[in-house]
């Protein structure tokens, strides 16, 4: 089929590139020239497991990037994939969106025959059909259900499993009112549904945008949960990872996202669970389990630090950060829990020494006045504490490191770095 995208972002991109791989014709479509040139040349334009390997092969062959939205009229469906960022109450923002849509809209008054448009961005319940279809409508001059069709295809992929996610998901979600769109979609679908076999939801277009939030709002508050009663364990000196490898042993529950500890970061569980409880306010609704959800996570670095309060006065010492990426695996530092880990360290007065194999630079930015290690050796070099904010592998695995630290006081944010003689360990929830 011939398929294009909008947006040569974080899901855009790599979406066009999973799409080329599975055997269409694909146009990405942005305003950024660099980027736009960086696929056609076969080079990817973010750091992404499996992407590069993707884009050299179909970048500019099966996959063609450009900054015309007047190739879209060769191909059947649209994706719009641009960002929805947060505003400062919460909402999404939808004015990336809107005008892509207009736009695309403008262009498919030059269309014959059906096209289809299809949200991928998270947007709240109604924005589709509310919001952006009506703008189609109008800048193409023509009417919904008769050569348009709209749908809403919400994304579950997690950034460093990207591609493997998308070629490989639990679950295909299309939101579709019209024959046309079903059937489109399914079809561009169809080589990953004959080879991996996911779930597939056919549901309306609200529930499927309601769907994204719901999936993230509940996996946010997952972790929340485990994370509370975490805290509760540690009050009584328990161990919480023994307590959820036995409850994850309950299929209702399940075994994945148990892992408690510092919280979630990132671009998504932020975001989106902003978003949403700001649209249940908007409707009259308080919604108390992921308010109760945002709170915890907010406290952890709050605990972790009186965890270490309570073993060092770090006034005027040098504290080892170790990990500044919100996850392992990418060098994405948005919402991370460093950053109110770095915050509480700063205004004690203590002499932060951050190390992280990758996410150095863009912490740099965030933070210039700190100081930045070349190794987690480094950085605990004549330390009095030392703090885990990420589970990188080599954070993992440090051992006698330690030894150079000056008081060998270890607060693990993640159930990173086992007990052992000579330091003094304290996990935050175990
Ligand atoms: C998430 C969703 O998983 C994905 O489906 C959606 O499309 C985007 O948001 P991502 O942000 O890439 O993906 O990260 P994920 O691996 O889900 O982790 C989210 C956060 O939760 C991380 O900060 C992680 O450290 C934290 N987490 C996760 C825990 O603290 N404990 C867990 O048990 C699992």
């Amino acid at each position: 089929m011939r398929i294009s995208i909008i947006g040569s972002g974080y899901v855009g991109t790599t979406i066009a590139a999973c799409f080329a791989d599975m055997g269409h014709e694909v146009v990405n479509v942005d305003i950024d020239e660099e980027i736009v040139a960086a696929i056609n040349s076969g080079k990817s334009p973010i750091h992404e497991p499996g992407l590069d390997d993707l884009i050299a092969t179909h970048g500019g062959d099966m996959l063609t990037a450009t900054t015309d939205y007047d190739d879209v009229l060769d191909t059947e469906i649209t994706f719009l994939a641009l960002p929805t960022p947060s505003r400062e109450d919460g909402s999404i923002d939808t004015s990336i969106i809107e005008a892509a849509a207009e736009s695309l809209g403008g262009t498919l008054q030059d269309k014959d025959g059906d096209h289809v448009v299809v949200t991928k961005s998270t947007v709240i319940p109604t924005t589709t059909t509310e919001t952006l279809a009506p703008i189609i409508e109008a800048a193409s001059g023509k009417t919904l259900g008769d050569n348009l069709h709209v749908a809403m295809n919400p994304e579950f992929l997690r950034e460093g499993t990207a591609v493997e996610d998308f070629l490989d998901p639990d679950k295909v979600v299309f939101g579709a009112e019209s024959d046309t769109a079903l059937d489109t979609l399914h079809g561009v679908f169809e080589p990953l549904i004959e080879q991996t076999d996911p779930a597939i939801v056919d549901t309306g277009i609200e529930e499927a945008e309601m769907i994204k939030y719901a999936n993230n709002g509940f996996l946010a508050a997952k972790v929340s949960l485990i994370n509370d009663i975490g805290n509760i364990c540690k009050e009584y000196g328990v161990d919480a990872y023994e307590v959820a490898d036995a409850i994850g042993l309950d299929n209702r529950i399940s075994a994945r996202f148990l892992r408690s500890g510092l919280g979630w970061g990132g671009s998504c569980f932020p975001k989106d669970t902003a978003a949403i409880k700001s649209a249940a306010r908007e409707q009259g609704y308080e919604p108390r389990m992921l308010d109760a959800a945002t709170e915890i996570n907010d406290r952890q670095p709050v605990r972790l630090l009186s965890l270490l309060d309570n073993h060092v006065d770090v006034a005027g010492e040098r504290v080892a950060v170790l990990g500044l990426s919100f996850k392992p695996g990418t060098d994405d530092i948005r919402n991370s829990r460093a950053i109110p880990v770095i915050e509480g360290l700063n205004k004690r007065g203590a002499t932060v020494v951050a190390y992280d194999p990758v996410a150095t630079e863009n912490m740099r930015e965030r933070f210039p006045d700190i100081k930045y290690a070349d190794s987690p050796k480094a950085a605990l070099d004549d330390a009095s504490a030392a703090l885990v904010i990420t589970d990188w592998p080599e954070i993992a695995d440090l051992d006698d490191e330690f030894d150079t630290m000056s008081t060998p006081v270890v607060i693990d944010g993640r159930h990173a770095i086992d007990r052992r003689d000579g330091i003094v360990y304290e996990g935050l929830t175990w």
